[in-house]
């Protein structure tokens, strides 16, 4: 990586380029300037635009934490699948930076998009900490799409918990900072590079694995969109495929529970738990559901829970033997981990499997203590049972690709056939984006915030 002058308010800093846009490097201080050599060789500062940033950012560099890379990376590219209209199929391809590669030329067509340059809105997160802290608005360049790339008008990006986890430096990889977050997005297609004929301008797509999603315009591959079906909303299409793909997953590839089996699971008024419910009522099999709050239960069995248990009033493994019986339940999904996730490992059936998902309980956490599953060694090792985790960005990376191109489909359909119906997010103008982030961890926050860019 090149360190090169980077003219900052009126103290000039040696300063490293991490983003190009174009002939664009957004300098790790946050600022931006115009190169004409590509950034991974020696680069040359011919223009600052700091004084166009809506905040420019000028931390002391003693402050600027150094995230460790990604352990794992990998762009996905696909071609036409024979199994639906909507599918790509998926392969993976190794890590690196090939958009940036590709971009980093300083040929004409950068030149050309340096003098006609647009700005938009985009949600950085500075450096690594608290995002009511460290995220702010930011006017950045208009992103311009590379060859086999397409340039998206983002209609809505969904701001999840994880989102600030990964802010925090406490999800399952830790960007580079600064950093745009954001993992889903819909929006409309308003500019094709070349060697993108199968889509067109006008389509309305959703990004599939595409990170930097919380601003105004989205440069993706053209294989990581997905048309959205004519009668899908924006709400259910910005948000299909994290949460509901993950609930399809789950209880398809990686637990196949069967229609008239239990699946006990906790947070199950949470996007993937109410997901869940429904494709039990659709699947037939029951589901046995664990919520935090008393106020919740009404909600679940009118969605189509079969049994509902509050820890806030009730002893986890006493219901599920009262509820089950003789059947007991040998089949459990955790996204809160913690002693919940414990207590459901050991309400099991021998044999029975538990997959951890989530650890909601430990986000806000600091204590080492407070970051595990305590599970109970003699009923794990005497029950022969199975806990382990799933992750859906690790999910996408190692999948065979006809069976991730199966669950997207399978996803597409339920959602678009009513049979899923993803929860009506709320949409919050890019302005107030403190309020999306203040709402993802509230308790009962109902909809997903939305991050949408018009009134
Ligand atoms: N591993 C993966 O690949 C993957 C993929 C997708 C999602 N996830 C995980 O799935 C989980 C749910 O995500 P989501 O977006 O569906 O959630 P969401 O819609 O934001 O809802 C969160 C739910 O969790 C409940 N909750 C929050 N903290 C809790 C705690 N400490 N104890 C018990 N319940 C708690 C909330 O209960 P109240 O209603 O009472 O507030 C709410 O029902 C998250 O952990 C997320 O990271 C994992």
């Amino acid at each position: 990586m090149p360190s090169q002058e980077c003219s900052n308010g009126s103290q000039p800093l040696q300063h490293a380029g991490r983003e190009l846009w174009n002939g664009f490097v957004i300098c790790e201080f946050g600022c931006a300037a115009i190169l004409e050599v590509p950034v991974f060789g020696s680069a040359t500062i011919v223009r600052t635009r700091t004084t166009d940033l809506a905040r420019t950012i000028a931390p002391e560099p003693s402050r600027v934490s150094r995230p460790r890379q990604p352990r794992r990376g990998g762009s996905i590219r696909a071609g036409r699948a024979g199994i639906g209209p909507l599918i790509r199929l998926f392969a993976v391809e190794g890590r690196g930076r090939r958009y940036a590669r590709r971009t980093a030329v300083g040929s004409g067509s950068d030149r050309r998009s340096v003098r006609k340059m647009r700005t938009m809105r985009s949600v950085v997160a500075d450096t690594l900490g608290e995002p009511s802290e460290v995220l702010h608005l930011q006017t950045r360049p208009v992103p311009e799409p590379g060859p086999g790339q397409v340039r998206i008008r983002v209609a809505a990006a969904p701001v999840h918990a994880s989102d600030l986890h990964t802010i925090r430096g406490r999800y399952g990889f830790t960007p580079e900072f600064p950093t745009v977050p954001g993992i889903e997005s819909v929006g409309v297609i308003d500019e094709l590079g070349s060697g993108t004929d199968d889509l067109t301008v006008g389509q309305r797509v959703v990004t599939v694995g595409v990170r930097a999603t919380w601003q105004e315009y989205v440069v993706a591959d053209a294989e990581r969109v997905l048309p959205v079906p004519d009668g899908m909303s924006n709400s259910t299409a910005a948000q299909i495929l994290s949460n509901p793909l993950t609930a399809v997953i789950l209880t398809g590839d990686e637990l196949d529970v069967r229609p008239g089996e239990w699946l006990l699971q906790t947070a199950a008024g949470s996007t993937v738990g109410q997901s869940v419910i429904q494709l039990g009522a659709h699947a037939g099999f029951k589901t046995l559901n664990v919520v935090r709050r008393r106020s919740a239960v009404e909600d679940i069995l009118a969605l189509g829970g079969t049994a509902v248990i509050c820890t806030e009033d009730e002893d986890l493994r006493e219901r599920v033997a009262d509820i089950t019986g003789h059947d007991g339940v040998s089949k459990a999904i955790d996204c809160v981990s913690g002693q919940v996730g414990a207590d459901v490992s050991r309400a099991l059936e021998p044999h029975g499997e538990l997959v951890v998902y989530g650890a909601l309980s430990t986000h806000r956490q600091t204590d080492p203590d407070k970051l595990t599953i305590p599970i109970f060694a003699r009923s794990l090792i005497y029950e022969t049972k199975t806990v382990r985790g799933f992750w859906l960005f690790r999910w996408f990376i190692e999948t065979p690709k006809d069976r991730m191109a199966a669950a997207i489909d399978r996803t597409l359909q339920l959602a678009d056939s009513g049979a899923l119906r993803v929860p009506e997010g709320q949409p919050i103008l890019v302005e107030k984006f403190s309020e999306a982030v203040y709402l993802a961890e509230a308790p009962a926050h109902g909809g997903k915030p939305l991050l949408v860019f018009e009134p």
